[in-house]
């Protein structure tokens, strides 16, 4: 079915906002009233209609402005971009899965046609209809990852398989929860992971990466991150800090609807097939409290992960200036009743 794409912005005047039906389909990540780090991966397949599973990579409503945000980044500050000289395997992998998954999910809206290495692909809502030759470069307008990731929503990293570690070698990273891929590019997996914390001690990484070293094609995985974000603000980097780090000292009891925001990272993990590289896709979810508060089982259940959340968690996540204020917002929709695991 065609998607209705909505004309917004997520800076300046914050326009963002989701449609009834995209609420409905919002990853509540919390199966329970409370949150700890966990190895929380289940294999990535399709799932139901209407939900972010029906297809493995996910279009909605905000597909055009989030391009349109990247496009902004991107002219701002190009490192955001990034793509060491021997992943040129792995962006064509890149390339190859993300136009195949997003012509197979949205025939309406996006058209691959191949010929041998002869490819055409036409990108509707975007208005693009570009032919090239797969394996050579010189005929995209830009880099095959760059192109590809300037098309998809969410933020991508490819990283390196060697000496049994995982390596950040590549990425276009626009939309970010306050971390630098040029800070990051050329780190290992213990090492970008550096300031997380309790995780480490907890074994989350040892067990993670394991697992990922052993990861096959065909069968991605995925999981959760999630923290919260002032105004609906996509480029939330450690480069734009001095933009979005003041808003936390904003939010009063009478804006928390329409300011505080709970952002979802539905993470999914593709061995990729030439280069044996890992492609990393971090698709973020944007929904303010008003919208959270529409779901009654959503009202009650977040308060309560905010209220016992591990005070190195609140921290990290940067939720110490408008944590007790949000909880407060919520006490109109806790009427203490349980919740039940799992949903
Ligand atoms: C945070 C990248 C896989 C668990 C982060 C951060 C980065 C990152 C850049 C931010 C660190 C900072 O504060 O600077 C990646 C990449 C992955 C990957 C590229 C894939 C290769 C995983 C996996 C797990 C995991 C498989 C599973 C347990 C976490 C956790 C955090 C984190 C718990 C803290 C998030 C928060 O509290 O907001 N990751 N990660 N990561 N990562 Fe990963």
């Amino acid at each position: 079915m065609a998607i209705a794409f909505k004309q917004e912005t997520f800076r300046d005047d914050f326009s963002y906002r989701n449609s009834p039906g995209n609420i409905r389909r919002f990853p509540f990540p919390f199966d329970r009233d409370e949150y700890m780090y966990s190895v929380n991966m289940e294999p990535h397949v399709r799932g139901r209609a209407d939900t972010v599973y029906e297809n493995l990579i996910d279009v909605d409503e905000h597909y055009v402005a989030e391009m349109r945000d990247r496009a902004l980044v991107l002219k701002e500050d190009p490192l955001r971009y990034q793509a060491l000289p021997h992943m040129m395997s792995a962006q064509w992998d890149t390339l190859e899965l993300l136009m195949e998954e997003q012509a197979a999910g949205y025939p309406d809206h996006f058209t691959l046609i191949r010929s041998g290495d002869q490819w055409r692909w036409i990108n509707r809502p975007l208005g693009i209809d570009d032919s090239f030759t797969f394996g050579d470069a010189s005929t995209l307008p830009c880099e095959p990852f760059e192109y590809i990731t300037r098309q998809a929503q969410g933020d991508f990293c490819i990283v390196d398989q060697r000496d049994g570690n995982l390596w950040m070698d590549a990425g276009m990273v626009t939309t970010q929860a306050d971390w630098s891929l040029d800070f990051d590019i050329g780190m290992n997996f213990m090492e970008w992971h550096g300031p997380v914390p309790l995780a480490h001690q907890i074994g989350v990484f040892d067990r993670a990466l394991k697992f990922l070293l052993n990861l096959q094609q065909g069968k991605p995985t995925r999981r959760f991150n999630w923290t919260m974000t002032i105004n609906p603000r996509l480029d939330t980097s450690p480069e734009n800090y001095h933009k979005w780090g003041p808003d936390r000292t904003t939010v009063t009891p009478d804006n928390v609807g329409e300011k505080v925001h709970l952002r979802v990272e539905l993470q999914s993990l593709w061995r990729l097939p030439r280069s044996n590289a890992i492609l990393f896709v971090i698709r973020c979810y944007l929904m303010n409290m008003e919208e959270l508060a529409t779901v009654p089982k959503w009202a009650r259940r977040f308060p309560r992960v905010l209220k016992t959340l591990p005070p190195e968690l609140i921290d990290y996540k940067g939720l110490t200036r408008f944590r007790e204020t949000t909880i407060d917002w919520f006490s109109k929709y806790d009427d203490g009743a349980p919740t039940s695991p799992g949903i």
